[in-house]
C-alpha cells in the first residue's frame, strides 16, 4: 500500500513539475504563425498572402468549373484548324486573354506597392540591433559590443531596424509572427525592420539550412513598453556582477581555469573568448542553447557536463567536471544575472 502511495506521489509531482514548465515554457515555445498579425510588417504580409490566396483560388474555381462544363456539355465538335482562324472560338480566346492579363496586372501592382511599404517605416528607426549568426546560435550586438545572445528585448509599438550579418555560412533571421525572413550572408551585411504592436514573447528560428544543428538555431524577442526595454538594454550593456558567495567564487576560478574563459566572454572579468555565446548576465535569459531548453540550474549543469547529448554536433565541447566542481560553477553562472 505504502509502495503504491509513493507511486502516485511520484506520478502527481512529475505531473505538476510538467504543467508548471509548459506554463513557463509556453511564451517561448509557442508555435509560430506566419499568418500573424502581431506587428506592421506581419500585417502587410498576411494582408497580400489572404489576397493572393483569394485570387489564386477564385481563378482555381473559375477554370475547373469551365472545364467540367465543357467536358459535360453536349454539343457541337470544334471544326479542326487553328483556333485564331475559328470565329466561334475567337471571342472565348479573348475573354480568357483579357482577364488573366487583368488579374496579373492587379497581383502584380498590388505586390510592388506592399513590397514598397515593406521596404522601409514611415518613422525612422531610433534603435539598431547588430544580429552575427554563428554556428549554431545568434550573437545579439549593440553599438558593436555582444550583449545578449540568442535573447533580446525590444521596445514594442515602434519600429526596430536589424542589421544582419554573418562571419561562417548563410542563415536566415526570422521572426514569423512579426516579419518575414532575411538573409544573413557572409560579407554582405543585411538589413531588416520590423515592430511588434504588442508587448509579448516571440518565438524565431533559422530559416536557412546551415548545418547539422539548423534546425536547434532558435531565438526570443521579448517586446515590452519603451521604459521596461530602456531599463533591460542599459542592464543587458553593464559589467557582470562580481561573484558574491564562496561557492560562486571558487566558480569563477574554475571557469578561468577550465577553459570556460578562451571561448566565452564575460564582461568585467578576464574571460574575453569570442567563439561561444557572451554569458554576462546569463541567468537572466529564458533560454539555453539557442532556445531550446530553459534556463534552470539543472538543465545548465546537463549543457556543462552533456551539450553533444542536447545539440549533437555543437561546438561545445562536454565538460569533463568533479561533482563539487560543476556545482561551483553553477553557483558561479547562477550569480550572473
Ligand atoms: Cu542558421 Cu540555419
Amino acid at each position: 500500500m505504502a509502495t503504491i502511495m509513493m507511486r502516485v506521489r511520484q506520478i502527481a509531482g512529475i505531473a505538476l513539475y510538467l504543467g508548471l514548465a509548459n506554463a513557463q515554457e509556453a511564451s517561448w515555445r509557442s508555435p509560430v504563425n506566419v499568418l500573424s498579425r502581431k506587428g506592421l510588417v506581419a500585417d502587410q504580409i498576411s494582408t497580400i498572402w489572404w489576397f493572393l490566396f483569394s485570387t489564386a483560388s477564385l481563378v482555381f474555381l473559375v477554370v475547373i468549373t469551365l472545364l467540367l462544363i465543357a467536358l459535360f456539355k453536349k454539343g457541337q465538335a470544334v471544326p479542326k484548324g487553328p483556333v485564331q482562324e475559328n470565329s466561334s472560338v475567337r471571342p472565348i480566346l479573348y475573354l480568357g486573354t483579357g482577364l488573366t492579363i487583368i488579374v496579373l496586372l492587379i497581383t502584380a501592382v498590388y505586390t510592388f506597392i506592399s513590397m514598397r511599404t515593406l521596404a522601409a517605416p514611415s518613422q525612422k528607426p531610433a534603435l539598431t540591433f547588430e544580429i552575427v549568426g554563428k554556428q549554431w546560435w545568434w550573437d545579439v550586438r549593440y553599438e558593436g559590443e555582444s550583449i545578449s545572445a540568442n535573447e533580446l528585448h525590444i521596445p514594442s509599438g515602434e519600429p526596430v531596424h536589424f542589421s544582419l550579418h554573418s562571419d561562417n555560412v548563410i542563415h536566415s533571421f526570422w521572426l514569423p509572427d512579426l516579419a518575414g525572413k532575411r538573409d544573413l550572408i557572409p560579407g554582405h551585411p543585411n538589413s531588416l525592420w520590423l515592430q511588434a504592436d504588442e508587448p509579448g514573447t516571440y518565438r524565431g528560428s533559422c530559416a536557412e539550412f546551415c548545418g547539422v544543428q539548423h534546425g536547434k538555431m532558435n531565438f526570443t524577442v521579448i517586446a515590452e513598453p519603451r521604459a521596461a526595454f530602456e531599463t533591460w538594454l542599459e542592464h543587458a550593456r553593464a559589467e557582470a556582477n562580481a561573484a558574491v558567495s564562496e561557492e560562486a567564487r571558487v566558480g569563477q576560478a574554475i571557469f578561468m581555469q577550465q577553459g570556460c574563459a578562451g571561448c566565452h566572454s564575460i564582461r568585467g572579468t578576464a574571460a574575453q573568448g569570442e567563439i561561444g555565446p557572451e554569458l554576462t548576465h546569463l541567468s537572466s535569459r529564458l533560454t539555453l542553447a539557442a532556445a531550446n531548453i530553459p534556463n534552470t540550474t539543472g538543465h545548465l549543469a546537463a549543457w556543462i557536463v552533456d551539450s553533444q547529448s542536447i545539440k549533437p554536433g555543437n561546438r561545445m565541447p562536454s565538460q569533463k567536471l568533479s561533482g563539487e566542481d560543476l556545482q561551483f560553477l553553477l553557483s558561479y553562472l547562477m550569480e550572473l544575472n
